[in-house]
């Protein structure tokens, strides 16, 4: 996820560019690709890196010139791949104006269009650089700069945290929507970040902007506004964090970080995709790709899971569609021409088994599409099409917000390829982020999960949709508590599994008032009276509730998609049981991130 940091200060005080690099390294742990800064002096000295920050260090002059004030940011591609041109800070066509930005700007085109009509020069392919000219455009039209950085603002659609400095000025201009930015005080020195771990080692003093505001920060004062230009009176808060924390926004884990993120995961995956008028999922990954005979999913673990999902989805809407564990997947016995689409779900886009699989499906004349976190990946650069889902970086090992994306991503997809798209499909994708927040807010799976914590297994039970989401449940409970845990569809109970149920193994089971909802209380009954505790996870809580210790709730949904805010509730749980272990939640044993190996 990018990262934003920017400094007017006393100009005895501080050198600006080493405060920016600061602030860019406490960013460093969001993950990025690219680097840059820009210094304000009496001209404009921008210094951008594809790479690392050290990449980004060794590139600048030996005695950089100091300056008034400055800007800098950490990039996580989005529009166009990692490169230098489209690291940030981008500039106008006469470098006056740096700007900075987080977020996505979806009327980029009509933007880049208009001001490309007006013979404005872009350098890059992402959607920030239209900001910069916006507003020097507002200033040649005869605007102040203050005013120009607010016209240009107001022409934005989307999200948005921008930071702006221009040529000769100590000023910064500021504004966001939907992407956090913060100011942070320290007597005549001021600071801007998207969070404040790129500048707790100089303060902890800190005003919070609100959606919608517009700040100018000097280092003669703040002035904070609101959309129509009023001035807003804010209040100066204390963070109590210990800079060492602060990469994980206070969470103890990123796991529990990353799990709060997924309503704004949700919705950067959702962004520009799901067309409520036309009914219609418009997805650019598939747009020239013709339907398919059939449709093969090639993943591991966390993203074979979301490939289970998927793959019911696509089934359903009338193509053969099967998922394969990408280590199994072998074009000598597993028929692939060109009528079959092989899309390999990998977060990482760079797992050594899917990449495999990939590679035979392209070998075997199969056409290939990746769905993916990672701009630029292997995944992406070797398929013939790529999904990205847009989930921001991921740290902790276990997945979490990547499936949660993956899941809705996935679904889109299977819209998408057979034109199968209905308004109440369309309405409850685009309530997700919101409902999933809510399930965040009222979960009880901490206090139910500590009842738990000395428990010799557990199991996790799901029908239909809800059964990838049950094994899903079962590996983020092993592999952060390091305790035998099984997941599998609940008709299987009665074929194995049932021996090992007592009273020491809870039963986690999904159920869903639209996947035969009576067969599952029919297997919940099963567990029930072999003394296992059963904690229902359902939308349906009435139906089960006379047999389950405890029930976990989760809104009203489109029935496809009750799994997607179960699962949030599974996260819960294995997170709060591994938190009562001591276990090492961000980095379990023996595993790793990014699996290159195969
Ligand atoms: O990067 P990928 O999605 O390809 O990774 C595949 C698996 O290694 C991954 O999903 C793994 O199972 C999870 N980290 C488990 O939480």
């Amino acid at each position: 996820m990018c990262g934003i940091v920017g400094y007017a200060g006393e100009q005895t005080s501080k050198d600006v560019l080493d405060v920016l690099l600061d602030g860019l390294s406490g960013l460093e742990y969001r993950g990025y690709d690219s680097a840059g800064v820009a210094v304000a002096n009496s001209s404009l000295d921008v210094y951008k890196r594809e790479g690392d920050l050290s990449t980004l260090e060794e590139s600048l002059p030996e005695q950089p010139p100091n300056g008034f004030a400055g800007i800098g940011h950490t990039r996580w591609s989005t529009h166009g791949p990692p490169s230098d041109a489209n690291a940030h800070p981008h500039t106008d066509c006469d470098d006056r104006i740096a700007v900075a930005h987080n977020g996505i700007i979806d009327n980029d085109q009509e933007l880049r269009d208009a001001l490309e009509a007006d013979g404005h020069v872009f350098e890059s392919e992402t959607d920030t650089e239209v900001i910069p000219h916006l507003v020097e455009s507002a200033i040649d039209q005869g605007a102040d700069v203050e005013t120009a950085f607010r016209r240009a603002i107001d022409r934005l659609e989307g999200s948005y945290a921008v930071i702006a400095v221009r040529s000769g000025s100590e000023a910064l201009y500021a504004a966001r929507h939907h992407s956090p930015l913060i100011i942070g005080i320290d007597g005549d020195d001021y600071y801007l970040a998207s969070d404040v771990s790129a500048f707790l080692g100089y303060t902890e003093d800190v005003i919070y902007l609100e959606d919608g505001q517009f700040a100018t920060v000097r280092p003669a004062g703040v002035e904070v506004t609101d959309e129509r230009g009023a001035l807003v009176e804010t209040s100066v808060e204390t963070v109590d964090w210990d800079p060492e924390d602060a990469g994980k926004s206070g969470y103890d884990h990123y796991m529990l970080k990353e799990i709060h993120e997924q309503p704004h995961a949700l919705r950067e995956c959702l962004r520009g995709r799901p067309q409520g008028l036309e009914n219609a999922v418009l997805l650019e990954a598939v747009a020239d790709v013709t339907e398919p005979k059939r449709v093969h999913f090639v993943a591991c673990g966390t993203s074979y899971h979301a490939s289970l999902y998927g793959a019911r989805l696509v089934r359903e809407r009338g193509i053969p569609a099967t998922a394969f564990l990408a280590s199994e997947y072998d074009s000598d016995v597993i028929p692939i021409d060109g009528d079959t689409l092989v899309v390999g779900v990998t977060q990482s886009g760079e797992t050594a088994d899917t990449m495999s699989a990939l590679r035979d499906a392209n070998g075997a004349g199969g056409t290939t599409l990746t769905v993916t976190n990672v701009v630029g990946s292997s995944a992406a650069r070797e398929s013939d099409h790529v999904m990205y889902i847009r989930a921001g970086p991921e740290i902790g090992v276990a997945a979490t917000k990547t499936f949660a994306s993956q899941q809705i991503a996935l679904a889109m997809l299977s819209s998408a390829l057979t034109d199968d798209c209905s308004q109440e499909f369309v309405d409850a994708l685009r309530a997700l982020p919101d409902q999933v927040q809510s399930v965040l807010d009222d979960s009880r799976a901490r206090a139910i999960a500590g009842e738990y914590v000395d428990s010799d297994a557990y199991f996790f039970i799901g029908r239909g949709y809800c059964a990838p989401v049950a094994r899903e449940g079962a590996l983020k409970m092993k592999e952060i508590t390091y305790k035998h845990a099984e997941g599998f569809p609940a008709g299987e109970l009665k074929h194995g599994p049932l021996a090992l149920v007592t009273d020491r193994t809870p039963v986690f089971a999904v159920v869903n008032r639209e996947s035969n909802p009576e067969k599952m209380i029919g297997n919940v009954k099963e567990v029930e009276s072999r003394g296992a505790p059963v904690i229902a996870v359902t939308d349906t809580p009435e139906a089960v509730r006379n047999h389950a210790d405890h029930v976990l709730g989760v809104p009203d949904t489109h029935w496809r998609f009750t799994p997607v805010l179960a699962n949030v509730q599974l996260q819960l749980a294995s997170y709060w049981v591994a938190n009562r272990l001591g276990r090492s939640i961000d980095k379990p044993r023996n595993l790793a991130k990014s699996v290159t190996v195969e």
